[in-house]
């Protein structure tokens, strides 16, 4: 089961789908489905990037003679760039699709579109779609060479930001096992809060607790594996990790909320309300952040954030995630050489 909107639908996608018959990644559409192994996998790659000296001009020939194409259907800034930087350090050849000037605004459909980029000898698409589950209609129907990456899908699945906030918590806290994470805002229009509540359940830890009025919790997210919180300063309490969600406007049908201002009110992260939680705990945003609306700026800024950070890793994990798609033959050997 997973949850794409305001309640479960079935059909969640096969791990089949992703997978080679031995196991290995070859499309990384949803986090749903793929073993702890896997995921811990790719935070034990991204780490290895990660740990290189930040100066460094160290390009990695992993991808070489490869052809990436960014296909954004929607706008990233975050997110593009940071797949864009992670395929160039990789030494592959990326190109971005631009949608507005594209054949796509004459009409010409999606399967047409991605029929012609191959003729173009691609080997992965990257793709943001306002449609859930785009990613996976392209890997069902694209040539067998090529890899998907979802780079976020209607509200369904953001997988490689959800990776990256995993690398970021690890970065911080001794283990999974034992946390208590908090997931507050927009939970309902958030494909990011989905796929960190798989990802973290994945991975152990001991609560997820989401955190929202009740026009923006989706109907049957317990049977996620969280627990519902409709006030924050009780859902906040002794958590060790905090995540802020944006208001996800463009994606709200009708009024869901009185204004920004009772929102900040009630759900804003203050510096007040952040005590509530463990005084070590860490506070993450996946971006962009609108400022005295879910956070406050002395947060966002504040010695506790780590938003940063988090936009830093996003490179690593993309790198970490396209070379395991490409193979992993005589990978290690690369990186540590
Ligand atoms: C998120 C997204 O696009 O889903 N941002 C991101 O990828 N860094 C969250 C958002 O738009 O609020």
């Amino acid at each position: 089961m997973s949850i794409t909107n305001e309640k479960l639908v079935p059909g969640a996608l096969p791990a089949s789908l992703q997978l080679t018959q031995d196991g290995q990644l070859k499309h990384f559409l949803d986090i749903e489905g793929l073993p702890k192994s896997l995921l811990t996998q790719i935070l034990d790659r991204a780490e290895q990037f990660v740990t290189l000296p930040s100066n460094t001009q160290k390009k990695f020939p992993l991808l070489r003679g490869r052809t990436v194409m960014n296909l954004f259907f929607e706008n990233s800034t975050r997110t593009r760039i940071t797949f864009e930087l992670a395929a160039q350090r990789l030494s592959a050849d990326i190109v971005n699709l631009d949608i507005r000037n594209s054949s796509a605004s004459k009409g010409e459909s999606l399967l047409d579109t991605i029929r012609n980029l191959e003729a173009m000898n691609c080997d992965m698409f990257v793709v943001r779609h306002h449609h859930s589950s785009a990613p996976h209609f392209i890997a069902r129907h694209c040539a067998p060479h090529i890899s998907v990456l979802n780079a976020g899908d209607g509200y369904h699945a953001h997988p490689t930001q959800a990776m990256l906030d995993m690398l970021t918590i690890r970065q911080h806290k001794q283990s999974f096992e034992g946390l208590v994470v908090a997931i507050n805002g927009d939970i309902r229009h958030s494909r990011v809060a989905r796929s960190q509540i798989h990802a973290l359940n994945t991975l152990g830890v001991k609560e997820v607790r989401v955190i929202a009025p009740g026009t923006l919790m989706p109907v049957g997210i317990e049977e996620m594996g969280v627990k519902v919180f409709t006030s924050m300063d009780e859902g906040l309490k002794d958590v060790d990790v905090v995540v802020m969600l944006r208001l996800q406007k463009e994606r709200m049908r009708g009024a869901m909320l009185p204004s920004e201002k009772e929102y900040f009110s009630m759900y804003g992260l203050t510096e007040k309300r952040l005590k509530l939680a463990k005084p070590d705990a860490i506070v993450m945003h996946p971006g962009p952040v609108n400022r005295g609306v879910e956070i406050d700026s002395s947060v966002a800024d504040g010695p506790q954030s780590v938003i940063m950070q988090q936009v830093t890793n996003g490179i690593a994990v993309r790198m970490a995630v396209m070379s395991m798609v490409m193979g992993t033959r005589a990978m290690e050997q690369q990186i540590n050489g």
